[in-house]
């Protein structure tokens, strides 16, 4: 077997449509010589037609991230597959309504909490769940929009990216000890079915295309994935609790 993730196992989340850039990973991985197992929240069967479309047919897992019981249980399931972990994949996230779109102010702290369980605190929840099955030279990885700045309609999901953030980089402290490395990729704004619930997603959209040096295309996914990729690979053996932006270079321009 050949490529940059040659005999690698991986758990990968977030798979939801072909645009989900978990599913990008999914497939990059496979090309690269991984074995994938997927997880699904909720519709499991239109995930399961999703997987049919990757390279090789990938079995899913059910995953509530906010349930324990899900969690409990899931290396148990995922030991079903492989016999255990080089990397995990949180592409994981969701706010309700009144935490976007301009609702700051206003929202609740029982729909913020909603906010920051499932895409903050599930990085370690999901982390944890896993770690039976991972051993030295292991990697999580997972995915933000830059939380070092305030953004107009993201609201209390920019503040759970802050949470993540941070909490990458305590996984990287607690994990380090294992040789387990936690890092995040900063993606640009791409059409998913994550961003089309945020109103006013079309301002990022705007922004991005007039800024970015490189330039940024909404619709290709394959960027965020192949840093993932690298991430998960053993071509960063010494990086952990890092951010890497694949945005384009929007985030080093000011003005
Ligand atoms: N699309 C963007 O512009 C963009 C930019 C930067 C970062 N991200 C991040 O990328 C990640 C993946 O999002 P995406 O854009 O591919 O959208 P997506 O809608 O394809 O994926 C989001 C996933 O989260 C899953 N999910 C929601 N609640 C869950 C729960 N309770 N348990 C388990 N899974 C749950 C959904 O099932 C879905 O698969 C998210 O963390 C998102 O914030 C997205």
């Amino acid at each position: 077997m050949s490529g940059l993730l040659a005999g690698k196992r991986l758990l990968v989340t977030g798979v939801i449509t072909d645009a989900s850039i978990a599913f990008s990973v999914a497939k990059l991985a496979q090309e690269n010589g991984a074995q994938v197992v997927l997880t699904g929240y909720g519709r499991l069967s239109l995930v399961e037609r999703i997987a049919k479309r990757l390279p090789e047919p990938a079995p899913v897992i059910e995953l509530d991230v906010t349930s324990a019981e899900h969690l409990a249980g899931l290396a148990d399931r995922v030991r079903e597959h492989v016999d255990g972990l080089d990397g995990v994949v949180h592409s994981i996230g969701f706010a309700p309504q009144s935490c976007l779109g301009g609702g700051f102010l206003d929202a609740s702290w029982e729909d913020v909490s909603t906010a920051l369980h499932v895409s903050t605190y599930s990085y370690k929840s999901l982390a944890m769940a896993a770690l039976p099955l991972m051993s030295p030279g292991g990697a999580v990885v997972g995915l933000t929009f830059d939380a070092t700045k305030a953004w107009p309609v993201y609201d209390w999901m920019g503040v759970a990216k802050a949470g993540l953030e941070s909490a990458s980089r305590y996984l990287a402290l607690h994990l380090g000890k294992q040789g387990i490395r936690s890092n995040l990729v900063a993606a640009g704004p791409l059409r998913t079915m994550a961003a089309r619930s945020i109103p006013g997603f079309e301002q990022f959209e705007d922004a991005w295309a007039g800024r970015a040096p490189l330039g940024w295309d909404l619709t290709d996914q394959e960027p965020a994935a192949r840093a993932c990729l690298a991430l998960l690979s053993d071509w960063f053996p010494a990086t952990t609790g890092e951010i890497v932006h694949v945005d384009g270079g929007y985030h080093a321009i000011g003005a």
